[in-house]
């Protein structure tokens, strides 16, 4: 028997690779990906290799990440709960894609990872495996042993020589952390208590928007069916992109956000997140849309999108029905090109230009408050107003009527 195991070499999934060749007698496979997370991998190879792992696997996922997960979920401008920008949520199929792979690679017929039974990840996991390797074996530690507290994982690292630079109340973030190039996301600690503010420390990505300088900065995004493809006339990989603008907005205070959510699961829970680059593409992605989009294609993208950000949150990206709504996404980006302009400054996205070429909608001939030379005739909105109050004032005239 053999298992593909997500692996971060941190001492979470190392006391799991350990628990698996331990309790399951089985041989483990290593995976581990660089989504843009910001640490080094060679550690995790040297410890996969100390723990008698002899096939590791080490990618880099970084392009892929942003290319095929983060950048179509930003065409359709998902949030979920109108504040989260799904910054974990749509790194897990990912990762489940490449368990599966790896898994077929090295015919192995299990896969494990390192998250709780109480939280989304898990859900979002399995559920990609299972849709890409129906017959798929799961091992979800988190759910099966008895390490229950920081305090058994450490005895049990201890007691099987797992090596553990992890100090019992050192300065290790109290924070259970996941990053990679979309956001960072802070959970527990002090922020279990709702009220309670983060200390500043918390965050690594952003400066407070006090702290930010007083000078603003612009930048021109190029759009290319619906993606950003240049920032200030530079071309850039989407991997580029992102790590850019967060670099910039993050210096700019930008991305910032502290919600309680709903987890699929049923419990509510409280998080902080740092998603500065995101939230440049959400607002400028609207920018774009305003001026190339058709008025019902977009109400129509979005009264679609929260229920595909529930898709996305809630671990359905390998779905017949998120693929079906991601056609259509994609297709209603067809004629979103041109260019944005943005100001960053203290916190905030300013938008102050939109213009486009090719696929512009708007049309100053009409919209103009000057004299239009007869390109909109302004009668033609008496019979307009007219007929769509026909029924209100058919009944308003039955009210009458009665009283
Ligand atoms: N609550 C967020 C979500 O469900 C973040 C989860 C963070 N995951 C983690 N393993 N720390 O997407
Ligand atoms: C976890 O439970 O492993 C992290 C939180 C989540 O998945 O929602």
């Amino acid at each position: 028997k053999k298992v593909v195991l997500a692996y971060s070499g941190g001492l979470d999934t190392s006391i799991i690779l350990k628990w698996l060749q331990d309790v399951y007698h089985c041989e483990v496979v290593t995976f581990t990906a660089d989504i843009g997370q910001g640490e080094e991998l060679e550690p995790a190879r040297a410890k996969a290799k100390a723990l008698g792992v002899k096939e590791i696997y080490i990618e880099d996922l970084r392009e892929e990440f942003v290319r095929d997960f983060v950048f179509p979920m930003f065409r359709a401008n998902t949030i979920y709960e109108g504040e989260y920008l799904l910054g974990t949520s749509i790194a897990r199929p990912l990762i489940a894609k490449y368990m599966v792979e790896i898994a077929n690679r090295t015919s192995a017929d299990a896969i494990s990872h390192g998250a709780t039974g109480k939280g989304n990840d898990q859900v979002r996991f399995e559920l990609g495996a299972y849709a890409l390797k129906p017959e798929v074996r799961v091992i979800a530690p988190w759910r099966e042993w008895d390490l229950t507290s920081r305090e058994k994982l450490l005895d049990y690292a201890e007691k099987h020589g797992i090596p553990v630079e992890y100090k019992r109340s050192g300065q290790q973030s109290p924070y259970s952390m996941d990053a990679n190039l979309l956001h960072i996301s802070y959970e527990g600690a002090v922020l279990e208590d709702p009220w309670q503010a983060p200390e500043e420390s918390m965050w690594r990505w952003t400066v407070s928007p006090e702290a930010a300088p007083d000078k603003p900065v612009e930048l021109e995004l190029r759009y290319q069916q619906g993606d950003i493809v240049a920032i200030n006339g530079q071309n850039m990989s989407p991997a580029e992109v992102l790590a850019y603008l967060n670099q910039v907005a993050g210096a700019h205070g930008i991305g910032r956000l502290d919600l309680v959510e709903n987890r699929y699961v049923g419990m509510k829970s409280r998080g902080c997140y740092e998603t500065p680059g995101g939230t440049v593409m959400l607002r400028a992605h609207r920018a774009i849309e305003s001026l190339t989009l058709d008025r019902e294609v977009a109400h129509l993208k979005d009264e679609l999108m929260p229920r595909y950000a529930s898709l996305i949150y809630n671990g359905y990206w390998w779905s017949p029905e998120r693929q079906l709504l991601q056609t259509m996404i994609d297709a209603s980006q067809a004629n979103v090109n041109g260019r944005v302009r943005v100001k960053l400054y203290k916190g905030n996205v300013i938008i102050t230009g939109r213009e486009s070429d090719s696929d512009s909608l708007f049309d100053t001939k009409i919209a103009t408050f000057e004299d239009d030379a007869g390109a909109y005739n302004q009668k033609d909105a008496e019979g307009f107003i007219k007929l769509n109050a026909l029924r209100m004032r058919i009944a308003a005239q039955l009210r009458n009527k009665r009283s």
